[in-house]
């Protein structure tokens, strides 16, 4: 492995969709199959970080076997592994789908179809990359990811700011080739000082690659000062 910025760091990664239970046999969820932050793995597993991926449910597994895989289910299960592997973090990026409410009291036994409309009470969820930017050390990095049904770029920035996030990947779901599940995406890298980057479409491997490259660059101009 080449002496990469990334060599030996420690990253966290956030993948999947989140479950929440409505009852024993039902669940809200999303379209997310953890592809984006598979790649993202393998790509910093590659160039020698110690990876521990945090996966919500999905069929999808990482090939490498260096990449350290936490499993969980619910957004509260990813916020508890979240926060345990954050401490030792250098990195940590937020790729993962979370679901941003739960039921508020799933039901324990299967909830019978006897009604007409059955109404199911939300509640809201930690917000995982929130949390931890308040916790974040001057000497870690944080990435997060914006998934927009719009351009998005002023909700992106937002969410820049209030995650105290080093930069965001936004993608918006206008994008045929973007987004949930597909092999591709397209993406807009914007930073704390206003800068962007905008990709063509392109495999989820290469953005992966991207991504990990401004990580450096940021790594890079921080441990030269
Ligand atoms: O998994 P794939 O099928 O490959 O699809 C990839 C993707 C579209 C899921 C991915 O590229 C992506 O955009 N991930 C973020 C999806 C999302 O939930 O975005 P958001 O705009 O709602 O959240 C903003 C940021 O806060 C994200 O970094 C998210 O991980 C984080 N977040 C959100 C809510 C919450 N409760 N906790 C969080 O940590």
């Amino acid at each position: 492995i080449p002496n990469t910025p990334l060599k030996n760091k420690k990253i966290m990664i956030t993948a999947g969709p989140t479950q929440e239970a409505i009852d024993p046999v039902r669940y809200i969820s999303n379209h997310s199959s953890g592809k984006m932050g598979i790649s993202i793995a393998h790509e910093a597993a590659k160039r020698g970080a110690q990876v521990t991926l945090i996966l919500g449910p999905t069929a999808l597994k990482p090939e490498l076997s260096s990449i350290r895989t936490v499993h969980v289910s619910s957004a509260q299960d990813m916020f508890e592994a979240a926060k345990t592997h954050h401490k030792q973090a250098d990195v940590a990026i937020f790729s993962a789908a979370v679901a941003d409410y739960r039921p508020e009291k799933p039901a324990t036994e299967k909830i019978k179809k006897d009604q007409q409309v059955y109404a199911v009470s939300l509640v809201k969820n930690p917000d995982i990359a929130q949390y931890l930017g308040k916790q974040k050390r001057t000497e870690q990095f944080h990435i997060g990811f914006a998934l927009e049904t719009d351009e998005g770029s002023e909700s992106a920035k937002n969410k820049l700011l209030n995650k105290n996030l080093d930069f965001i990947v936004l993608n918006t779901l206008l994008d045929p080739e973007a987004g949930f599940q597909k092999d591709t995406n397209k993406a807009t890298l914007i930073f704390r000082n206003d800068e962007a980057i905008k990709t063509p479409v392109m495999t989820k491997e290469k953005l992966a690659k991207i991504i990990l490259n401004q990580l450096e660059t940021l790594i890079g101009t921080t441990e030269n000062k």
